[in-house]
């Protein structure tokens, strides 16, 4: 490694450090057969599921042993969140780039909003760097308002493709009744973005304020639900609904509106090279069309 290399690595250490010192935890890979157990009934705990998580102890197993990453979050004793990633790799310009694939990060339900989800990915990414691997991904669904805030304004990554129906039917409580669309987010660890992100240095706008400097509006929302509008600026604002989990629970037809209108807007924006590149304060994602 190079002394930017050394200087990166050092920087992603520290502020894993303090994240974790800030939400009062402890982060660490997880390797023995209990821990990984551990990790296994927190997921079920998160997406519970009549058949329980598909991932077997035997494949966490082999996953971290083979170079993946399996990450848990201790409050005290108490494993309070976990995260599996595993290696991947995509076609870029120059060939193949190696990436750490996020499969499921997961805190909690009583120990949500306290910046453990942060210091788990601040975890993640410094262990990454450390073995040499730059990118980290993941998909998330686009609607989940607070997975675009972490993902997009606090860790500063960048959705880079709509997956329509990703994963197909799933039952768990979260996922179960919806189509399985997802974003896919590009968390490039050592770009000046991300440390921008890091640092809170980056100044979050809201929905006028985008407005104000040419965005403009491609999906609002009033009490009927989401309306898609025509557009043409490069850069568009996409809104989401607070909280499409509530959403979810008291009105099947409202949250399925919602579905279909941000796959309308996102799909065709980012199969043609758009990208989304933040979160304004009032919950809008905020789309650089692809040039
Ligand atoms: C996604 C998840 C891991 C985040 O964990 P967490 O510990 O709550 O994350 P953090 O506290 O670090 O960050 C969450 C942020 O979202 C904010 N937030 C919460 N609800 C929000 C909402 N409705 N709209 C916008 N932001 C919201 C929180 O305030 C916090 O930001 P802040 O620190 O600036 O206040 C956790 O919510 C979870 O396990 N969700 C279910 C599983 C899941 O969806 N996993 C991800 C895909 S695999």
């Amino acid at each position: 490694m190079d002394d930017e290399g050394d200087l990166v690595l050092t920087a992603a250490q520290h502020d894993a450090d303090v994240a974790a010192e800030r939400s009062r935890v402890t982060v660490r890979t997880l390797h023995t057969h209990e821990e990984l157990a551990g990790a296994r009934r927190l997921w079920d705990a998160v997406w519970p599921s009549p058949t329980g998580t598909e991932v077997t102890s035997n494949h966490l197993r082999a996953i971290e042993h083979s170079g993946g990453y399996v990450g848990g979050a201790y409050d005290g004793d108490d494993l309070v969140g976990a995260c599996l990633a595993f290696v991947g790799r995509s076609m870029g310009s120059h060939g193949y780039h190696v990436h750490l694939h996020s499969h499921m990060a997961a805190v909690l339900p009583r120990a949500a909003d306290r910046g453990i989800g942060t210091a788990i990915k601040l975890h993640q990414r410094a262990w990454a760097l450390w073995h040499e691997i730059d990118r980290i991904v993941w998909t998330f669904d686009p609607l989940v308002r607070r997975n675009a805030r972490l993902n997009l304004a606090k860790l500063g990554g960048v959705g880079v493709e709509y997956l329509v129906d990703f994963y197909g039917r799933m039952d768990d409580a979260l996922n179960k009744g919806e189509p399985s669309d997802r974003l896919l987010l590009q968390w490039d660890l050592a770009a000046q973005r991300v440390a921008d992100a890091l640092a809170g240095t980056t100044v979050p706008l809201s929905r006028d304020g985008w407005v104000a400097v040419g965005a403009e509006d491609a999906l609002v929302a009033d009490v009927h639900g989401p309306h898609v509008l025509e557009a043409t600026s490069p850069v568009r604002l996409v809104a989401l609904p607070p909280d499409i989990v509530a959403i979810r629970h008291e009105d099947a037809a409202l949250a399925r509106a919602w579905r279909l209108a941000v796959r309308e807007v996102l799909e065709p924006l980012m199969s043609n090279g758009g990208r989304v590149v933040a979160l304004t304060t009032d919950g809008h994602y905020v789309v650089e069309v692809g040039s």
